[in-house]
Formats: C-alpha cells, sequence, structure tokens
C-alpha cells in the first residue's frame, strides 16, 4: 500500500459517513499517524506504507467515522500563529476567535505595558497568543475549571510566556483582585435550545461548561460583563465574544453597566462575533 491508496482509504470511508472535509481529515491524521507533514505526504504520494502503520491510520479513521473531532484524535489545535494541546476537558480554540486576537492587537498596537485578564481561558490559547506577541505585556487567567486550568498552564510553559500569567481557578462572579487595561473573554453562549441541537461532534466531545451559557445563553456574558466593570480601569476595555443574535442584548447590558460601544467585528459568515466597548 502507498500513501496514494491508504488516502483513498480513508477518504472512502469517512465520505461514506458523510463527513464534510473527508480528504483533508484523512490527510491530515495519515499526517498525524507517520508523524510527517501533509506537504510531504501529498508530494510522494508512491511512498509504501507497511501494515501496522496502515492499521493504525484505519484505527483513527474509524474515530473520526464516529465524529471525534481531528484536534481530540490529534491532541492539538493550530491557533493564531501557533499548536495549541487540547483534549475533551477543553474548547478546541475556534478559527473566528483569531480575530478577537487580531482586532486586539490592532486597537493595542501602540501599548508597550498592559495589563490583562482572559475570563474563561479554556485552553489559554487567546492570552497566551496575545502575550507571545506583546513582550512587555503581563495577564491573569480565569476558569472555573481545574483542569482547564491545567491544561493551560502547559501550553503556556510550552510556549514560554508562563512567567507572565497568573493563573485563577475560579468562578468569575467570586472574588478577582487587580485593575486592569484589557478584559477578553470568550465566555459560553450558547442557550438551551441550541445546546440541545448542536451537532454530536460538538456535543459528545466537547465539555458543556465551556458551550452552554444558560437557559437565554447570557448567563456568563453577564457575569463578564458585571465582573468587567469591577475590575477594568477607566477607559480599559473589554473585549468578547458573543453568539449568533446576540448583539442587540449585550450592548444593553452594556450600556446599563456603564459600557460605551465602540466597536462590533463580524466573522468569517458575516455574523457579529466580537463586542468591544470602553468602561466610562
Ligand atoms: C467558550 S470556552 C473559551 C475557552 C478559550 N478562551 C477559547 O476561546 O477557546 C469558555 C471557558 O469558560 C469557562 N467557564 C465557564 N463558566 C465559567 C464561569 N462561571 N467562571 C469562570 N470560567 C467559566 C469554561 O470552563 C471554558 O473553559
Amino acid at each position: 500500500m502507498n500513501y496514494r491508496n491508504i488516502l483513498l482509504r480513508g477518504t472512502t470511508i469517512l465520505k461514506k459517513n458523510n463527513l464534510a472535509n473527508a480528504d483533508i481529515d484523512a490527510e491530515c491524521l495519515l499526517s498525524y499517524s507517520l508523524n510527517k507533514s501533509r506537504e510531504n505526504i501529498l508530494l510522494n504520494l508512491d511512498e509504501k506504507v507497511n501494515l501496522t502503520k496502515f492499521k493504525n491510520y484505519i484505527s483513527l479513521i474509524y474515530r473520526r467515522r464516529n465524529k471525534e473531532p481531528i484536534s481530540h484524535i490529534t491532541k492539538k489545535r493550530f491557533f493564531w500563529k501557533s499548536d495549541f494541546f487540547i483534549n475533551n476537558k477543553v474548547l478546541t480554540p475556534r478559527f473566528e476567535t483569531e480575530l478577537l486576537v487580531e482586532h486586539i492587537l490592532k486597537i493595542f498596537r501602540f501599548s508597550n505595558r498592559l495589563n490583562m485578564i482572559d475570563l474563561g481561558l479554556g485552553s489559554g490559547c487567546i492570552l497566551i497568543s496575545i502575550l507571545k506577541e506583546k513582550k512587555q505585556w503581563v495577564g491573569t487567567g480565569v476558569d472555573l475549571s481545574k483542569l482547564a486550568i491545567k491544561i493551560a498552564k502547559n501550553n503556556a510553559k510550552i510556549q514560554q510566556v508562563y512567567n507572565r500569567i497568573r493563573f485563577i481557578n475560579s468562578d468569575v462572579d467570586k472574588y478577582i483582585d487587580g485593575k486592569y487595561d484589557l478584559v477578553v473573554s470568550n465566555p459560553p453562549y450558547i442557550n438551551k435550545v441550541g445546546y440541545n441541537n448542536l451537532d454530536a461532534s460538538v456535543k459528545d466531545y466537547e465539555p458543556k461548561s465551556a458551550l452552554y451559557g444558560g437557559i437565554d445563553g447570557y448567563k456568563i456574558i453577564e457575569k463578564v460583563i458585571k465582573k468587567s466593570k469591577c475590575i477594568l480601569k477607566t477607559k480599559g476595555i473589554l473585549a468578547m465574544e458573543i453568539g449568533i443574535d446576540q448583539k442587540y442584548k449585550s450592548i444593553k447590558f452594556l450600556e446599563n453597566n456603564g459600557f460605551y460601544v465602540q466597536k462590533i467585528i463580524k466573522d468569517y459568515q458575516n455574523i457579529d462575533r466580537h463586542i468591544f466597548a470602553i468602561k466610562l
């Protein structure tokens, strides 16, 4: 068997099970199982694979066939400019969240020193990506999940920003000290109906606590806004990700809590996704 045959086998199994990106998934899993880049595989399609490696690859294809996310199988996800260690205890970083990082870096392009906090740290993808770009910034990461904090610590060590982060295992609405120039948050914001209708590839594999935002989806958004009001300096910025159709109610919460909404950023699907608000 060569790479070409094995990829065809993998793609066919995934296509039969209606996986949308069957060919890309098959390539990613072969790359992972052989520990070779996708480019290397595609440039050497006639290269032979032994039976043991073939069986190992097919076992990964079967896991994907059962809708296990690629990031859980490979235990990593590329976000912004780096690979992050991921498992089923944290949300897999989403591509649209990179836009939050991009806009923060744009807004604060002239700020050399800054103290920021991430409410709902998860894998640490947002905070770590920003601190890697801004070598003199320091940050605090808060998460209710002990396991998420452990994973974020691990990612921070690998990416050499551990010494600039203070980790807090706490609920957002419990005591958090300090005054910050920037609060960033990607809170769980999916409502009850949305959660019940999630695809199995998300619902069966990612933690509910990272996705579900209460019956109306605003439970944690409200907590984040109220906490930000207390811990932000005057003129400090809250940069927060929201779900589909959550713009107007979020703006109302923000204005009722003394914020001026400066900017709303749309994602790749033209959905209002990130709110930037200034504490007055
Ligand atoms: C949507 S995930 C975001 C993770 C990561 N920041 C990202 O963008 O990929 C939300 C995170 O908030 C945490 N979380 C949920 N409710 C919380 C609460 N009340 N207080 C603190 N963290 C909370 C979850 O454990 C989860 O890690």
